[in-house]
């Protein structure tokens, strides 16, 4: 349980997503070696401390993962700590650990009636499915992109062709020593 269930503030939904210049967040073999820093440092770019990467991470009430990034998050290492996460899928998948519940359903019904009264800071982390889907379904408050310097040429497309035109408000922009830059923005409210 999170320390905000009861908590009556509005529910805010983010999607996380690293990709490559070329607008890919997987490479086709999975691998993920063109996530490490590239070594070069880009001297105007700023950087984060441990504390500070640690406290903005503890404010995240809730992760929701997509069955094939769960999968592939069991495989590299479980980077999600003890914080609450959510995988979505239709399957009958072990659960790894106390902290995951699996849903399958209707994906306004998990935000609005499962989320919302139990979290207020909830990430969705991937994948390009299921990230597309909430996108689809106007059910993302916040995009953070964050882009990696390299080009992949080929792999999974963070944005496939079933979206349409939606303005979004530029919230942020940071530029990091090691040439990654990451783009914030919020819905454009209707
Ligand atoms: N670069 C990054 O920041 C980043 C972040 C996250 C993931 N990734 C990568 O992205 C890849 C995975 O992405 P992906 O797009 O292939 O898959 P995904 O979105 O992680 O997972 C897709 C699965 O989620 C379930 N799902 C999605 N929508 C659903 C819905 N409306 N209702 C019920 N279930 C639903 C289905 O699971 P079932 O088939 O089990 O029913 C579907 O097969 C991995 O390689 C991962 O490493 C990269």
């Amino acid at each position: 349980m999170s320390g905000t269930e009861g908590n009556t503030e509005r529910r805010s939904v983010t999607v996380h997503m690293v990709s490559s210049l070329d607008g890919f967040i997987a490479k086709k073999d999975n691998s993920v070696s063109w996530l490490d820093s590239p070594g070069s440092v880009y001297e105007a770019g700023v950087s984060i401390s441990e504390e500070e990467a640690a406290k903005f991470v503890k404010a995240i009430d809730c992760y929701v993962l997509g069955s094939r990034t769960y999968e592939h998050a069991l495989e590299l290492g479980w980077p999600y700590g003890d914080t609450p996460v959510v995988v979505v899928t239709g399957r009958e998948l072990p659960s790894a650990r106390k902290s995951i519940e699996f849903y399958s359903g209707d994906l306004k019904t998990l935000v609005d009636v499962k989320l919302a009264p139990r979290y207020r800071n909830i990430w969705l982390v991937g994948g390009a499915m299921l990230c597309q889907r909430f996108l689809e379904l106007g059910l993302v408050d916040q995009i953070r992109l964050t882009i990696a310097p390299v080009l992949l040429g080929e792999g999974l497309r963070f944005f496939g062709g079933s979206l349409t035109e939606a303005r979004w408000n530029l919230k942020n922009v940071a530029a990091y020593k090691n040439g990654f830059v990451e783009l914030s923005y919020s819905a454009t409210k209707a």
